[in-house]
């Protein structure tokens, strides 16, 4: 025993291992009292202190111990819990001879500790390099648990908790490996490896709503473990596997929905390999539905659970008929977060009699968006059975991992005794967090693609936050086509001539009338950057304000490539695209002059600049003028163009907030008329891409829908549509707004500036149509004249919804709402 005492009192500072004290051949437990030079035998097992010399379990570093005479609660691992291994560096357990699937258990119990508030501790655990926790805080969780239970089972108010996971092990090896969060450390106070006997958790589970899945290479952990109908089950009832069944009732929505019942006489399993999977004492005690008198019961018994966002569950219900003896007695459904998962459920029927120990696996993955979970079971009305009831002896819940995470971030406030409201969750993000991860590399990936292979690039409103004009790439048509050459420079030649003159796109500018329009480039003058090259604003024809934008001389555009598009957007006007007025191509400069757009991207008037923000009816009028000019593109011209990169940097915005669609450098023409796509590498904004095209390189018109449906969730959300710092679940857009707008709950996420400014049926509407437009396959996607039509609606009832308002009070909201730049948006437009 080599300790080194370093002196405050309780901390003992040590690295070690030797001896183990007995060996078996089969797997058996491993229990680690933590901070405790002392094994102790507790609820029938011998707990090895950490610091006692064992072959088979090694601390790798020093941490520090703790230890307390007073806990503030009972409980028969108190002598464990006097003791916890505190840690503010990284530090390992690693434990030999293991092999199999095993229970892992951390026991938690945050008592004062020298020098630190235990309140505040916050650590994450890896298990052979699957994340079990992240940030996790002891402390908040067990207030959390204390604030939700209910009155009548306050005397019996936790003061510690378990944590526990499913978990295999491939190599004889356990690494558990404890990480403090910045600044702040971890504890803990037993550590349990018990194996798993039996078939627990082998084979595949089916999944509500048809379909199986296979446990194997999951990792999972306990949620929820219940005795439906009796009282708690301690874990030395439970020898072999020593899980904890909880009372359920706190768990009901209604308690008296269910009645508990009791028959503890001859329960057998119904199949010889279930012995462990639940102790015979669950399933002496059961929950049926209340009043068995009355026939006409038209209720549910319902539970409803807490679960972490983002993951996958398997619930596992436990059953035995109880009371009678024969079949069509209690027929019943189970409804998992209200889908149903099983009907016409006879227990008595499938576990082959009275008496019999059941158990029946779903899947669900319907409650990762919502963090809760929902079981509820009722009778079958539709079997005809002679009783109308139900019933339920156990009830566990497993996560399953993700991408080898199991870990969740759930953050408390700092008393720590914050109960559910309070509470903010925020997933866990970096390095091996699964889908984040996959997503950013993915997202990274894609950008060096599209930097690699586009010339010329896109927005860069983040230079500065003027909202001037963004760079936008070729545009056809306008006003200025016919207008006077009005030059500066004397030296001009304004003959046109050329294949690009031939096509009457516009005027052929000078380089010299150039120069002077741009003070000969003026870096002052630079309104925007991409990869194309610089933009500038400058002004034509004795003062016509215009967006001039220069090919970088690096720029791999081929002049014949700058012709054709010329040639090609030029034949395209209307009213919402930006029009180029001119070009210039000399000295082997290729220069467009477009339109200025003088209120800048869309994007700059949502979020990210100091832009007074948008009213509702302002950003639906946006979204229709964009749509109308992709309608535009999708049908005026002989074969349909599809834009490619449709985005809220190319909608830009003119002085009367007419929004107008900018950027065809990626168009192509759209499919000719024996093809149904064109087929091409992939380009486009990550953020905006559409899955569907990203998976088959193949362009429809419906990629351009997809990306406009992530558009106007990023109108209505006013967000970036890929933010890598927000947690998991929320870094892509598109993902996350589809969730809520799947709830029907939009309106949580909106704009802020929105609330109470907007007519509540018709943010329903539009999150209807956007969704639409992210159907995973394009052709349940709506075509943009469908969903010009549908915002059009939308703005209607926006309309109606402020005039009601405007006469009903003259509030702030609607004169809020009158400011609005008055803009048609009738049918006008449609034709060149
Ligand atoms: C320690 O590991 C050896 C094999 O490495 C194994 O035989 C023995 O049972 C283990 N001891 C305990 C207490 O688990
Ligand atoms: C074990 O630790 C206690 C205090 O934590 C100490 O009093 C005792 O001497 C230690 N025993 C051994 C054998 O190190
Ligand atoms: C703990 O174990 C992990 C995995 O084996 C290893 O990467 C890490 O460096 C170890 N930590 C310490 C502090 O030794
Ligand atoms: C920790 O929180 C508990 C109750 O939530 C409180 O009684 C205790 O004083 C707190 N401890 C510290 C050190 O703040
Ligand atoms: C609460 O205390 C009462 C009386 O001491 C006891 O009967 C009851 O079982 C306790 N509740 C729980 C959930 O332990
Ligand atoms: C899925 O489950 C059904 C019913 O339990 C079973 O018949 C089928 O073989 C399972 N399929 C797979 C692939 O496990
Ligand atoms: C319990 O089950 C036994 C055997 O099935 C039966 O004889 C007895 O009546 C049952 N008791 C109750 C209270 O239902
Ligand atoms: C218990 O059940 C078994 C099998 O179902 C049966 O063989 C046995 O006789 C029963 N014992 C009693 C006491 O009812
Ligand atoms: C029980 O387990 C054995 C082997 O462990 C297996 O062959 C058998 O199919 C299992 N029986 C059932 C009903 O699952
Ligand atoms: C189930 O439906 C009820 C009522 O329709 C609703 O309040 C509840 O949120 C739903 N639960 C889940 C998990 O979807
Ligand atoms: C029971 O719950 C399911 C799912 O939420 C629901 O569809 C059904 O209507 C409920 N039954 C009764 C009788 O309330």
């Amino acid at each position: 025993m080599m300790g080194k005492v370093i002196g405050e009192g309780v901390l003992i500072v040590l690295i070690l291992m030797i001896v183990s004290e007995n060996v078996e051949a089969q797997p058996k437990s491993i229990l680690i009292n933590c901070g405790s030079n002392a094994s102790v035998n507790v609820d029938g097992r011998r707990w090895i202190g950490d610091m006692v010399v064992n072959n088979n379990v090694t601390l790798n570093s020093p941490g520090v111990v703790a230890s307390t005479d007073a806990l503030s609660g009972s409980s028969i691992y108190e002598p464990l819990y006097r003791t916890a291994r505190v840690f503010t560096a990284s530090l390992n357990y690693t434990i030999r001879g293991v092999q199999g699937k095993y229970f892992v258990r951390f026991h938690l119990c945050p008592f004062e500790i020298v020098d630190h508030n235990v309140n505040e501790s916050s650590f994450g655990v890896v298990v052979n390099g699957m994340k079990l926790l992240s940030e996790f805080n002891v402390a908040g969780k067990i207030s959390e648990k204390n604030a939700n239970l209910q009155n009548s089972e306050r005397n019996s108010s936790l003061f510690f908790l378990v944590k526990e996971y499913i978990l295999d092990v491939d190599d004889g090896l356990l690494v558990i490996e404890f990480v403090p969060s910045r600044n702040s450390f971890g504890f803990a106070n037993a550590i349990e490896i018990v194996p798993v006997v039996g078939e627990l958790f082998d084979g595949s589970v089916g999944k509500v709503g048809g379909g199986n899945l296979s446990l194997a290479g999951h990792g999972m952990e306990t949620m929820y473990r219940l005795n439906v109908g009796g009282p708690e089950i301690q874990s030395n009832e439970d020898p072999d596997l020593r899980r904890i069944w909880e009372v359920d009732s706190s768990y009901m929505i209604t308690e008296n929905a269910g009645v508990g019942m009791k028959n503890s006489s001859n329960i057998t399993y119904a199949l010889v390999n279930d012995t462990s999977v639940a102790p015979l004492l669950v399933y002496e005690t059961a929950r049926a539905m209340s009043n068995t008198e009355v026939l006409d019961k038209r209720f549910n018994m319902s539970w409803k659970f807490e679960v972490d966002p983002d993951f996958d569950y398997v619930v596992r219900l436990h059953f035995c008929e109880l009371m009678y003896d024969k079949s069509n007695e209690r027929v019943f459904r189970i409804y998992i977060n209200n889908r149903t998962a099983a009907d016409n459920l006879d227990v008595f029927v499938r576990a082959g009699g009275k008496n019999k120990a059941y158990h029946l696996d779903h899947y669900d993955s319907a409650s990762m968006r919502m963090g809760m979970l929902w079981v509820q079971l009722g009778p079958d009305t539709a079997a005809g059975a002679a009783g109308t009831d139900a019933l339920l002896n156990g009830l566990e819940i497993f996560k399953l991992s993700r991408n080898g995470n199991l870990a969740y971030v759930e953050r408390y406030n700092s008393a720590g005794n914050s109960g559910s409201k309070s509470k903010s969750k925020v997933l866990w993000i970096g390095v091996g967090a699964g889908i984040a991860s996959v997503a950013i590399i993915a997202c990274i990936g894609v950008f060096v693609f599209c930097f690699c292979k586009r010339r010329r690039k896109e927005s860069s409103d983040t230079k500065n936050n003027s909202p001037g004009w963004l760079p936008i790439f070729l545009y056809g048509g306008g006003a200025a086509v016919n207008s006077t050459v009005g030059v500066k420079g004397s030296n001009g030649n304004q003959k046109l001539y050329g294949s690009v003159a031939s096509t009457g796109a516009g005027k052929r500018f000078t380089l010299a009338e150039i120069n002077a329009a741009t003070k000969s480039f003026d870096e002052s003058l630079v309104i925007g950057v991409g990869g194309f090259g610089k933009v500038y604003k400058g002004e034509v024809d004795d003062g016509v304000p215009a967006a001039i934008k220069r090919a970088n001389p690096q720029s791999e555009q081929g002049l014949a490539e700058f012709e054709t598009e010329i040639e090609m957007l030029s034949k395209l006007r209307h009213r919402h695209l930006v029009s180029l007025i001119g070009f210039c191509e000399e000295k082997s400069e290729m220069i467009l002059v477009y339109e200025y757009m003088a209120n800048g991207t869309l994007r700059s008037h949502l979020f990210g600049s100091n832009l007074p923000p948008l009213t509702w009816k302002q950003r639906l009028e946006a979204c229709i003028g964009a749509a109308r000019g992709l309608h535009y593109l999708h049908t005026g011209a002989d074969r349909g163009i599809i834009h490619r990169d449709v985005k809220t940097t190319n909608i830009l915005l003119d002085e009367n907030f007419v929004a107008k669609m900018a950027d065809f450098g990626l168009s192509k023409d759209g499919p000719a008329f024996e093809h149904t796509h064109v087929s091409t590498a992939v380009k486009g904004s990550f953020g905006y891409l559409d899955p569907e095209y990203f998976r088959r390189q193949q362009l429809t018109e419906k990629s351009d829908i997809y990306s406009f449906g992530v558009v106007l969730f990023e109108a209505v959300c006013a967000r970036a549509v890929i933010n890598p710092t927000l947690p998991k679940d929320q870094i892509n857009l598109a993902e996350w707004a589809l969730r809520w707008q799947r709830e029907r709950s939009l309106e949580k996420i909106i704009d802020p500036h929105l609330k109470g400014n907007y007519c509540p049926e018709s943010l329903s509407k539009f999150g209807e149509i956007a969704e639409k437009c992210l159907a995973d396959d394009g052709k349940s996607r709506p075509t943009m004249g469908e969903v010009l039509w549908h915002l059009e609606y939308v703005l209607q009832l926006h309309e109606a919804w402020l005039n009601m308002d405007n006469n009903n009070n003259n509030s702030t909201e609607s004169s809020f709402s009158r400011v609005e730049v008055e803009q048609e948006h009738s049918n006008q437009d449609e034709e060149a």
